[in-house]
């Protein structure tokens, strides 16, 4: 718990810490963060929504700038790092690709330097993991990925802070991922490895993992059922995602067909553990990747799941800038 006059003062003046050159901490990808800087984020996300639940002020980032870019829709992810932002004491700026010089082919490293004199921390959300890399090779200050074609960090982390929360520690714990190899799928592998959990992975055939992206290390936490009903046996956690995710609406015809084996419904979820949760980053589609009884149904957790966006990112940003405060 922080001391009284800490919340008090930390009103008034920002708790940043100035960012040196060549030490600038990113969050690019899961992997970016190690196990004990997650025990200390999945602690401080709930402090933070323990003080925002009772309308407690906590202004560490007083006067701090967030850019936000965005190249792909959202409705989560921006409205978490928004209110986020705002409830740390500072502001959000808000830039798409159709209003920036961005579309209109600066280059990405010339957008960075810019873009990281004038703000505290940066939030993108664009396609290739590559833009974002680059990006952050330029910038003087944090930059988090909001969603890349290859990462969605920020949603796995929010994915097992509420897992945490709602059934305890997730080393050991298996969860079951039935549909796409996609961003969150690749996501939830670095995870498991981070943390040390199971995941069992099940998507049709012309859509498995990219086994070059995989490690040594992921062999130990990651098994492959060419049946979603092997991987959904037994497992703790069960989530999907959309069949097509942004960027990929050319194959969305083929996907539907591939995929239309791969929905998690009442008798998958029959399969793995009776307190079993279930999670789904959202936006869903009832009917191709989950039915509806599911999704609205008691083992559904996604709406605390979208909630703690908000808290874990506060938890985030506040790290990036000013470190650990406890
Ligand atoms: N889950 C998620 O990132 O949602 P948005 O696309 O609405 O931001
Ligand atoms: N895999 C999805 C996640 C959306 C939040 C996509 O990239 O579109």
């Amino acid at each position: 718990m922080q001391s009284k006059t800490l919340v008090e003062s930390s009103t008034m003046t920002s708790l940043a810490k100035p960012q040196v050159p060549g030490q600038v901490k990113h969050y690019l990808q899961f992997s970016d963060l190690n196990r004990q800087e997650y025990d200390y984020l999945l602690k401080r996300t709930a402090w933070l929504k323990a003080q925002f639940k009772s309308y407690e002020t906590w202004h560490p980032l007083h006067d701090r700038t967030l850019a936000m870019i965005f190249e792909k829709h959202s409705t989560r992810t921006r409205l978490s790092f928004e209110a986020g932002i705002h409830q740390l004491g500072g502001q959000a700026v808000y830039l798409n690709t159709r209003d920036t010089q961005l579309g209109r082919g600066e280059p990405v490293e010339d957008a960075a330097q810019v873009i990281s004199r004038m703000t505290d921390i940066i939030m993108i959300r664009t396609f290739g993991q590559d833009i974002i890399d680059r990006f952050a090779a330029n910038s003087r200050v944090p930059v988090i990925n909001g969603l890349t074609n290859e990462f969605h960090p920020c949603q796995v982390l929010a994915d097992i802070f509420t897992y945490v929360e709602a059934r305890g520690p997730i080393q050991g714990k298996t969860v079951a991922w039935v549909g796409d190899a996609n961003n969150m799928a690749y996501t939830w592998i670095q995870a498991a490895e981070c943390l040390d959990f199971q995941f069992h992975f099940s998507a049709p055939e012309g859509y498995q993992l990219d086994t070059s992206r995989l490690t040594a290390k992921s062999a130990q936490h990651l098994t492959v059922y060419a049946d979603p009903r092997g991987a959904c046996k037994g497992a703790d956690l069960v989530s999907t995602d959309v069949w097509t995710s942004m960027g990929y609406e050319a194959e969305n015809t083929s996907r539907m067909s591939a995929f239309k084996d791969w929905m998690v419904d009442e008798e998958l979820m029959a399969l793995a553990k009776p307190d079993a949760l279930f999670m789904h980053c959202l936006p869903a589609h009832r009917g191709e990747e989950v039915s509806a009884g599911v999704i609205d149904g008691p083992q559904s957790i996604v709406w605390e799941e979208a909630e703690n966006r908000l808290h874990v990112q506060k938890a985030l940003m506040e790290y990036l800038l000013c470190g650990r405060l406890e």
